[in-house]
């Protein structure tokens, strides 16, 4: 593999869920977000928003509705990432153009949720760089709609994740790179190549040995990634979303 600094610090990656209690500074913020704006963007929409939650009441009131996940409220910072078509949908009704129809539709919503991807993406690797850590939080879906009255999001915007940064704390153990599929189950050329089972079984393995390397003293065996997959999908199917996001303008044809 090509090596270098970039590619370094993206290989490099692990979730991080436990921090020190070292703030950053105003610059560092502005650093970070400036980041997430340099992402590239689709039609040039800049189709998201990102809150910075520096309220401390705030935060622990998020913490507890993004699933109860109290780690959230001991990192630095916590960044709620929306897609936003609502500024798009001003600024064209500013030029005389009516784009309520289109910002209602399903590609404006890929539109938006893939730029405020993007731009999370970018702020995440440029705090690993800078030797922080963080953690993308989807829990905040649990109480999308508590959430979105709460930060006063409108119509045509919604939440889509939580980024909690921070610098990690002395306990963490850091660098727990989690074994990724084999290229062969996630790329293939010129058409789709299901993975094959052979292949997976045997990552299943290999995600058992990483866990267990994780947890040598847990009691019972952790549960495999495959059984982890299934558990996700059967107990966070998050029905209420498309009726969600409906009720906020997405996704209406
Ligand atoms: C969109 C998104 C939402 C996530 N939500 C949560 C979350 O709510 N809580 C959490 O502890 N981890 C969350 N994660 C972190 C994943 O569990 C983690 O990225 C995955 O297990 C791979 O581990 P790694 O990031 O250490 O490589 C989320 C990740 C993504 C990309």
């Amino acid at each position: 593999m090509e090596q270098n600094e970039t590619i370094h610090t993206i290989m490099r990656h692990a979730s991080l869920r436990s921090f020190s209690d070292l703030k950053l500074t105003r610059n560092q913020v502005e650093t970070l977000v400036r980041a997430a704006q340099a992402a590239a963007s689709s039609n040039f929409f800049q189709a998201y928003s990102i809150i910075d939650i520096t309220d401390p009441e705030l935060l622990h009131k998020l913490a507890k509705l993004c699933g109860d996940q109290p780690f959230i409220a001991k990192g630095a910072r916590f960044f709620v990432f929306c897609a936003d078509m609502a500024r798009n949908e001003h600024i064209a009704a500013n030029a005389g153009s009516d784009v309520s129809e289109s910002v209602s539709g399903a590609d404006a919503f890929l539109v938006a949720s893939v730029d405020v991807a993007l731009a999370a993406q970018n702020m995440m690797l440029a705090a690993e760089s800078m030797g922080l850590g963080g953690c993308y939080i989807g829990g905040l879906r649990e109480s999308v709609s508590e959430i979105s009255d709460l930060l006063d999001i409108p119509d045509h915007v919604y939440p889509v994740f939580g980024l909690v940064l921070g610098y990690p704390a002395e306990t963490s153990r850091g660098g727990e790179i989690k074994p990724r599929l084999p290229l062969n189950a996630i790329y293939s050329e010129n058409r789709y190549v299901p993975a094959v089972d052979q292949t997976l079984n045997d990552y299943n393995d290999e995600m058992q040995r990483y866990y267990e390397r994780r947890n040598p003293e847990a009691e019972h065996p952790h549960c495999s990634w495959a059984q982890g997959v299934a558990r996700s999908l059967v107990t966070h199917p998050r029905n209420f979303m498309l009726a969600f996001l409906q009720e906020r303008g997405w996704l209406r044809h």
